[in-house]
C-alpha cells in the first residue's frame, strides 16, 4: 500500500510517492511568491482561469484600504471557468450525489449533463426577471439542484445568498430582508437521520413580510407536485427552458455571492466575495492542498450553508475540473460506518472535515472504521476549529491509516479559500500546528498595540490575498469597525496565533464568537434571540469547552418575574433558540439566576461567568456593582456539576 507520508526525527514529512504526484513540493515557492505576490497572483489567474479579456497591468491590485480588487475590470464568467471548459471531457462525472436513505440510488451529473441543468435553470432564473447583480437567496439542503442553482447564478451575474437548511424562519427571512432578494429557491425538505425534514413549511414562514416574489420548489420528495401562486416546481420550470443560456460576461470585481457570518454584535453580517479573486484562490488552494489532479475524487462534508461548501464542496473542485461528492444526511446514519463505506464505494481520493466530526467518531469506537480499507485516500484535511492532539492522531492513524498527510486549514468565511495549511508535497504535518501563508500571502502576529510579537493576534498583511471579502453587503461601517479599527492597514483575523518555528498555530477567537460543533456564533446572536422570549429581562451566554463540539454556548438568564419551574422554562427558552435561530443554536445549559455580574457602567463581565463555569476563582470581583450574585451563580453551577456527577455514578 503507498504511504504518502513518512516519519523523520518524530515529525512526519512527505514521502518520496507524494513527492512524485505532488504539483508543490519545493519550499522555495514561498520565498519565491513573496518577492512579489501581485506577480505571483496575476501569473496564477491567467494560468488557472479562462479570462473574456484580461485586466490592465496597473489594474492587477489595486488597494484604497479597507478597499482592494484583484485584476480590477478583468472580464470574466465563473460558470464558464467551473463547466463550460470542461466539456471536452463531456462524460465525466462532475457531482456524485449520495442520498442519505441507503435504498435509494446515488446521482451522477456529468459536466455535460450538469451544463445542461445549469443553463437551463439560468434561463429560467431569467425568464423570472433575475437581473444581473440582483440577490438571489437559496435555503437548499445537501441536494444536486444546489449546485445547479447555484452555478446558474453565476452565469447570469446574479448573486447568490445560501442559507443553511437548518437554520429556523426568522434566520432565513433576516438575510432575505438585507439582500432585498425577490426570488427563493427551496425544496420540499431533506432527510436527517431516516426523517423527513418539511423544509418548505420554514421557507413558507420565513417569505412572509419579504419582497419575494417567486419561489421555486425543488421536489425530493414529491416530483410530480404541481404548485400554483408564488410557487414552482423546479423541474416543471426547467424542462421548458432553452438549453443554452449565454454566459454574462463580468467584472472581475463583481460580487459574486454573499454569504451570512456571524459577528461580535446581534446581526449576522453579509460577507462579499467577487468573482475573479475569489475563483483564482479557489482554484489554486484546492488544487495545491488537495494535491488534485483530474481524476481525483474530492470528499468535503461541509454543508453549503458554510463557505468551506461553496469553495471546497462545489466551486474549487469545478474550477479544477475533478469530481466532487456530497452526501445528504447525517454521518452516523443508519450507523457510524456510513462514510467509510462512502470512501470505499466512491474511491474517495481527497477527504476534508471538521475536528468536531473526527472527535464524535472517536467516540463511536473503532470498529466502526477498522473493518473499511480506505485505500483509496491520499490526502486528508480538516477545517474549522483547532485539531487536538488526540483527535489528530486518530485521524491519522484509523482513516488515513497511517500513510496520508493531514493538512489543517486555517480560514474564514471572509477569506474565501484557505489561508494558512502547510502543502502536503511539502509538509511538515504537526499536530495542532495549522503551518504557513498560502504562497503569495502574509500574515503576522501582533500585540495590542500593534508590535510584532510571536504569541498575539492574527492579522493580514497588504497584498491582501484574492479570495477576501469585498466589504460586507450595504453596511460599510461594520467592515471598517470589524475588521480595519485595530491594526488599520492590516485585516484583523480575530483569532489568536503562537508562532512555531515558522509555522502557525491558531489558538482560537480572540472576539465575543463561539465555535461550537464548527459553527460559528456569536454569544450576542444567541443573546438576542433568548431576549426576545416573554419571560426574559436579560441574558449571557459564554461558551464552555466540549469533548466532541469544541465549545458549547451556556446561558445565564434573568426572568422578569419568578422561577417557579427552572426545568419547564429551560425547555422553553430551549425551543425558542430552536424556533428562531436553529438547533445548532440551541445553549446545552441553560441557569436561571436573579442577577447577572455587571460593572458599575453596566456591563456583563461574561468572563467572571466563565471562571465560574470552569470552576475558577472568579477575577476582579471589585469592579462589580452586584458582587453577590457571583455567590449565588457559583453555588448553582456547582451544585449542577455535583447532580451531573451523581446521575454519571447512578447510571
Ligand atoms: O476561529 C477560526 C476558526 O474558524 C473561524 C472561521 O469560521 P467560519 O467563518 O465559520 O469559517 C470556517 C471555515 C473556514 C476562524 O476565525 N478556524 C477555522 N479553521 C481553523 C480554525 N481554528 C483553528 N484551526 C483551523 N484550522
Amino acid at each position: 500500500m503507498t504511504s504518502y507520508i513518512t516519519k523523520k526525527s518524530g515529525k512526519y514529512w512527505p514521502s518520496k510517492a507524494m513527492k512524485d504526484i505532488a504539483w508543490v513540493k519545493d519550499s522555495k515557492i514561498y520565498k519565491e511568491a513573496d518577492k512579489n505576490p501581485i506577480k505571483f497572483w496575476s501569473e496564477l489567474a491567467k494560468q488557472g482561469l479562462v479570462w473574456e479579456k484580461l485586466w490592465k497591468p496597473e489594474n492587477t491590485y489595486v488597494q484604497k484600504i479597507p478597499y482592494f480588487w484583484w485584476f480590477k475590470q478583468g472580464k470574466i464568467n465563473f460558470c464558464v471557468n467551473a463547466l463550460d471548459r470542461h466539456l471536452d471531457k463531456p462524460s465525466k462525472p462532475a457531482l456524485i450525489w449520495v442520498p442519505e436513505p441507503t435504498n435509494e440510488k446515488t446521482v451522477i451529473l456529468t459536466y455535460a449533463g450538469l451544463y445542461e441543468k445549469v443553463n437551463r435553470f439560468a434561463n429560467t432564473l431569467k425568464q423570472l426577471g433575475v437581473k444581473k447583480q440582483e440577490i438571489v437567496s437559496i435555503y437548499l439542503p445537501l441536494i444536486p439542484e444546489a449546485l445547479i442553482a447555484m452555478l446558474a447564478c453565476t452565469r447570469i451575474g446574479a448573486i447568490h445568498s445560501v442559507v443553511f437548511s437548518a437554520f429556523a424562519p426568522d434566520a432565513l427571512k433576516t438575510r432575505i430582508i438585507d439582500g432585498n432578494a425577490k426570488i427563493l429557491i427551496t425544496a420540499d425538505g431533506y432527510y436527517r437521520r431516516g426523517k423527513k425534514e418539511n423544509l418548505l413549511k420554514k421557507a413558507k414562514k420565513a417569505i412572509k413580510g419579504t419582497k419575494i416574489k417567486k419561489v421555486i420548489v425543488v421536489p425530493r420528495f414529491n416530483k410530480k407536485k404541481h404548485y400554483f401562486g408564488k410557487y414552482l416546481n423546479f423541474y416543471d420550470i426547467l424542462n421548458k427552458t432553452p438549453s443554452y443560456c449565454k454566459p454574462e460576461i463580468m467584472n472581475s470585481e463583481d460580487p459574486l455571492f454573499i454569504l451570512y457570518t456571524s459577528g461580535t454584535t446581534g446581526k449576522p453580517k453579509g460577507i462579499v466575495h467577487d468573482t475573479g479573486g475569489y475563483a483564482t484562490q479557489a482554484y489554486w488552494t484546492t488544487k495545491w492542498n488537495f494535491n488534485l489532479h483530474e481524476d481525483d475524487i474530492i470528499w468535503c462534508t461541509a454543508d453549503i450553508g458554510w463557505v468551506t461548501g461553496h469553495t471546497y464542496a462545489f466551486y474549487g473542485p469545478l474550477l479544477n475540473g475533478a469530481t466532487t461528492l456530497i452526501y445528504e444526511g447525517t454521518p452516523d446514519f443508519p450507523n457510524p460506518s456510513r462514510w467509510w463505506k462512502i470512501i470505499d464505494k466512491f474511491k474517495v481520493t481527497s477527504f476534508y472535515t471538521a475536528p468536531t466530526a473526527i472527535r464524535m467518531f472517536m467516540r463511536f469506537g473503532d470498529k466502526w472504521v477498522n473493518k473499511h480499507k480506505l485505500n483509496s485516500l491520499r490526502i486528508l484535511a480538516t477545517v474549522g476549529e483547532p485539531i487536538d492532539q488526540n483527535a489528530w492522531n486518530w485521524y491519522l492513524k484509523k482513516i488515513g491509516k497511517s500513510r496520508c498527510p493531514i493538512i489543517d486549514t486555517w480560514w474564514q468565511t471572509e477569506t474565501g479559500g484557505t489561508l494558512i495549511n502547510v502543502l502536503p508535497g511539502i509538509g511538515p504535518f504537526i499536530p495542532t500546528i495549522a503551518g504557513k501563508s498560502f504562497p503569495g500571502t502574509r500574515h503576522i502576529i501582533l500585540n495590542k498595540a500593534g508590535k510584532k510579537v510571536s504569541k498575539g493576534f492574527l492579522a493580514q498583511v497588504s497584498p491582501f490575498a484574492p479570495g477576501m471579502l469585498h466589504g460586507v453587503w450595504k453596511n460599510h461601517k461594520k467592515y471598517v469597525e470589524t475588521y480595519w479599527k485595530t491594526f488599520k492597514t492590516k485585516y484583523d483575523t480575530s483569532d489568536g496565533a503562537i508562532m512555531k518555528n515558522n509555522l502557525f498555530r491558531i489558538t482560537g477567537r480572540t472576539d465575543d464568537v463561539m465555535k461550537v460543533a464548527g459553527h460559528r456564533l456569536a454569544t450576542a446572536e444567541l443573546e438576542n434571540v433568548i431576549n426576545t422570549h416573554k419571560f426574559v429581562n436579560e441574558s449571557a451566554v459564554v461558551p464552555i469547552p466540549d469533548k466532541i463540539k469544541g465549545q458549547t454556548p451556556i446561558a445565564f438568564v434573568v426572568l422578569k418575574g419568578k422561577n417557579k419551574n427552572p426545568e419547564k422554562i429551560e425547555k422553553k427558552l430551549k425551543s425558542h433558540v430552536d424556533k428562531h435561530l436553529g438547533p445548532t443554536s440551541r445553549p446545552s445549559r441553560i441557569y436561571l439566576v436573579n442577577a447577572l455580574p455587571k460593572t458599575r457602567s453596566g456591563k456583563i463581565m461574561r468572563r467572571i461567568l466563565k471562571s465560574l463555569l470552569n470552576n475558577e476563582e472568579a477575577q476582579g470581583l471589585m469592579t462589580l456593582v452586584n458582587p453577590d450574585c457571583v455567590e449565588e451563580i457559583k453555588n448553582l453551577v456547582s451544585q449542577d456539576i455535583i447532580n451531573k456527577n451523581a446521575k454519571k455514578t447512578n447510571n
